[in-house]
């Protein structure tokens, strides 16, 4: 059998950096643990539109569509805010969710217990967190038509189209449901039925997939922004949430930095099964391109670790090694190391990003 296949984007700002930790890890697991991935890498974003004028070639397009998972870093920076909307970094991004049907993003939210102290929650609201946001991430308000920017009278109007069928709405609701039979059991399904007649729908075909397939799985609604104010009161409460493409956006942010930092957060982005029966698959960080501080070291390379373990997981069925890689992280953070975003605490100077990556090598070594 050939090995698995990786494609890897680093993409724009801190991205590269944060990759190139994610790299000795996966070389680590070639040399460690015998199993070897086919790598391969392309660009994506501002760097690639620097190179081929579009922030995703065609070829790598291609590339992404036949290889078993894609790892991609961060899209985006200031340097690129003036461009034509059409070829900005962030379509680069939506155009490989939106062709490889990624429907599904998983975003899970952790608190380490080595970082409560972190949230700008009260410990005790956050310490032992383990959240799960479904994003719904191929259609809604992103992807709707019409769309523009168009000229009505003597000024100018912004349109955007929420859209939602049936089938779009029943498939991530299934895999929500599905996840939470192996978490907690629990789904809660956000939209604003109250004002939008998607979110009505929503509402209405999530309830009959829970009644039809998955009576055995508790389910709330709540609107979107009663389910905002609830993650600040007490996240606690929540096991696995579904909720649209936009809303999803905004909340998976939120449920983030409760945990401390955005620097730690990973992503996996799913679609249908492939031949292989593997789904298509993205992993990637929450968090962005981060300009402000790319090429100095201050870099957390934690998410897009974490991302890496999620591509074990999901995508390669490997569990257990999933577990070393993320008990590798809480091992170095246990042991006090510290990026720039996370500090405050006494006495603590940053470690780099490399040096950060290379404790989680370190650790992966200690764990054999
Ligand atoms: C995210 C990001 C993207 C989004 C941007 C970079 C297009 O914020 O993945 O959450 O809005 O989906
Ligand atoms: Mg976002």
């Amino acid at each position: 059998m050939s090995n698995p296949s990786l494609l890897i984007l680093p993409g724009d700002g801190i991205g590269p950096e944060v990759m190139a930790e994610v790299r000795k890890i996966v070389d680590w697991f070639g040399a460690k643990r015998d199993l070897v991935f086919d790598v391969s890498e392309d660009l994506v974003g501002g760097s690639a539109y620097d190179k081929h004028g579009t922030p995703l070639h065609d070829d790598t397009m291609e590339k992404a569509q036949q290889v078993d998972a894609v790892l991609l870093g961060a899209v985006g920076g200031p340097k690129y805010d003036n461009l034509d909307f059409s070829v900005k970094p962030e379509r680069g991004l939506l155009r490989l969710r939106k062709e490889m049907d990624l429907f599904s993003n998983l975003r899970p939210a952790q608190c380490f217990d080595a970082l409560a102290d972190f949230s700008s929650l009260k410990k005790d609201v956050v310490a032992g967190l383990d959240i799960m946001i479904v994003r719904e991430l191929t259609s809604g308000i992103y992807f709707g038509e019409p769309r523009g920017i168009i000229e009505e009278g003597n000024e100018r109007v912004g349109i955007n189209t929420q859209r939602y069928t049936e089938s779009e709405i029943a498939r991530v609701a299934r895999s929500a449901f599905e996840l939470a039979r192996k978490r907690g059991n629990k789904v809660c399904s956000m939209e604003k039925a109250n004002v939008m007649e998607s979110g009505i729908l929503w509402r209405d075909v999530v309830t009959e997939v829970h009644q039809a397939e998955y009576a055995d799985v508790e389910l709330s609604h709540m609107y979107a922004d009663a389910g905002a104010m609830q993650l600040c009161r007490w996240p606690k409460q929540f096991d696995v949430i579904v909720t649209d493409n936009l809303f999803g956006d905004i909340l998976s942010d939120m449920a983030a930095m409760l945990t401390g930092s955005l620097g730690m957060l990973p992503s996996a982005s799913l679609g249908v099964p492939m031949a292989n029966g593997r789904p298509k698959a993205l992993y990637e960080p929450v968090h962005g391109s981060a300009p402000d501080i790319a090429g100095q070291g201050k870099a957390n390379p934690i998410a897009c670790v974490l991302s890496f373990a999620m591509a074990l997981r999901y995508s390669f069925d490997q569990g257990t090694e999933a577990d070393r890689l993320e008990q590798a992280v809480e091992k170095v953070l246990a042991d006090g190391l510290r990026t720039a975003d996370l500090l405050g605490e006494e006495g603590v100077t940053p470690v780099s990003t490399s040096e950060m990556g290379d404790a989680i090598v370190a650790a992966l070594t200690a764990s054999l």
